[in-house]
């Protein structure tokens, strides 16, 4: 079983042993990944720890609900909480050391005084929705560097403009550390997975599919410019009273800005939506002909 530390010298002094381990056992200096989530691990979580065991000797996964990146309608207290079997599941994919800070650790003296903003950017999309979020991510991911200062930090595509505005903060603060990023696993009728995924009720889970049938309407449909991927997802979304549509975005992936009529070549579509309670976000890539 990995040691699960719940403290931050805690998690200092095993990196300290594990790296001691590694040069006696003739590996030289060990290099460390950081794998920061909130739990309830799935599939796509342990996409990211495989990822991160292909660039370095020493996996550290977090595990921490980060209030600050919560607004205050959100399902903080909601949000599930699977410690044990995580643990198992991390266990069983060879991670040594798992970092579980409780609130108190990360955020001792209750708000902090110093904050990531996440800027412009951070207020699109799903910063429009859930003002502050960025914000607190950030903020969140700068500690968890600076606590395991890993070489490499890896992260999911499905949260695209997460990884964007993390890549955006490590090279505005120049940030020592490499990001990977990893591509969406997907259930076999492609919804993407997401720690949310549990609350949906059956018929909520087959409405749920929309999200990534859209997306693969819009892909196909990206040879005939901007306005027919745009019409694609939205024919697929509209159809579906189940689904209530928050955003559909076609993104420049080098700016995270909306691309302009008549743009050509690689491109992002973002889609939001709440079933029932549930808000689930994907995105693909497309090519603009
Ligand atoms: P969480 O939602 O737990 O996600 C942790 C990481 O797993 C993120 O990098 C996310 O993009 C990735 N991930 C989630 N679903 C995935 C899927 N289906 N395929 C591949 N990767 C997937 O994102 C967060 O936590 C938090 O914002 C965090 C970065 C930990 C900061 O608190």
């Amino acid at each position: 079983m990995p040691d699960v530390v719940e403290t931050i010298a805690g998690l200092r002094s095993q990196l300290r042993l594990a790296r001691v381990d590694a040069v006696s056992g003739g590996l030289g200096r060990p290099r460390v990944a950081l794998v920061p989530t909130m739990g309830a691990l799935h599939d796509g979580h342990l996409a990211l720890v495989e990822r991160a065991k292909e660039r370095a000797e020493i996996v550290v996964v977090s595990i921490f609900v980060n209030p600050l990146q919560f607004g205050p309608s959100e399902d903080l207290a909601l949000y599930p909480r699977t410690v044990e079997s995580d643990v198992e599941r991390l266990a069983a994919h060879g991670v040594q050391i798992v970092f579980a800070p409780t609130v108190g650790e990360i955020y001792p003296g209750g708000d902090l005084q110093t904050k990531i903003t996440a800027g412009d950017i951070g207020s699109l999309y799903e910063g429009r929705s859930r003002r502050g979020h960025f914000d607190g991510v950030l903020t969140v991911v700068a500690k968890l560097l600076n606590i395991v200062r890993p070489d490499t930090v890896v992260f999911g595509e499905k949260d695209a403009q997460q990884v964007f505005l993390v890549k955006r903060m490590i090279a505005d603060l120049n940030v020592d550390v490499d990001v990977a990023a990893v591509t969406t696993v997907r259930e076999d009728d492609g919804l993407a997975l997401s720690s949310r995924n549990r609350f949906l009720d059956p018929k909520q889970r087959r409405a749920a599919r929309s999200l990534s049938i859209a997306l693969e309407a819009a892909s196909s449909s990206a040879d005939r410019g901007i306005d027919s991927v745009i019409a694609a997802a939205q024919s697929v979304l509209t159809g579906d009273s189940t689904i209530e549509l928050d955003y559909l975005a076609v993104v420049d992936p080098t700016t995270f800005l909306p691309v302009d009529d008549g743009a050509h070549g690689r491109a992002l579509v973002l889609i939001a939506a709440r079933v029932g309670e549930t808000r689930l976000i994907d995105n693909v890539t497309v090519y603009l002909a």
